[in-house]
């Protein structure tokens, strides 16, 4: 299985879900099985690593997102990933104005697909230090989910 994260950045939302899931799939031994990837809807940040605000509020949890890398997302992730998961309602539709035709990934809003509430992740990027822990406490909600999805779905 293929996942692809999305956010706006691709350097607060995004990686911090691509770093706590791919610690729960490690934890589950399933890690050679599912592929991980974030991406940004926006290309401001290409080539730099994740913001040290974000990077911070992980390494306090135990997740190092020190090696991820930004990237904008591309036509070719609708036919790499099976499910690409969006963090807000902006970057949802902004992914389904890309992906025209009905052939290749899934796309969804990450913790809508699991009723979660809220069911889209704030954006912490220009608000204070309370948001990049919210955005962990969301993100490990919707990755426990998204796991049981996975291990049903293996
Ligand atoms: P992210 O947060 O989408 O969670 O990575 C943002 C990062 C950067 C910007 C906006 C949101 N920005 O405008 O540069």
């Amino acid at each position: 299985m293929r996942i692809l994260f999305v956010c706006l950045g691709n350097i607060c939302r995004s990686p911090t879900a691509e770093g706590v899931f791919r610690q729960r799939l490690l934890d589950a031994g399933l890690a050679e099985r599912v592929l991980v990837d974030s991406a940004g809807t926006g290309g401001w940040h290409v080539g730099k690593g994740p913001d040290a605000r974000t990077q911070l509020a992980a390494r306090r949890r135990g997740f190092d997102l020190s090696a991820l890398r930004g990237r904008q997302v591309t036509a070719e992730d609708f036919q790499r990933f099976d499910l690409i998961l969006a963090m807000d309602e902006s970057n949802l539709a902004h992914l389904q104005r890309m992906h025209v035709g009905a052939a290749g990934a899934e796309v969804d809003l990450f913790l809508r697909r699991f009723d979660l509430s809220p069911a889209e992740v704030p954006d912490p990027y220009y608000g204070g230090a309370d948001g990049f822990d919210q955005v962990l406490d969301l993100i490990e909600q919707g990755a426990d989910a998204l796991l049981a999805e996975v291990r049903a779905r293996l």
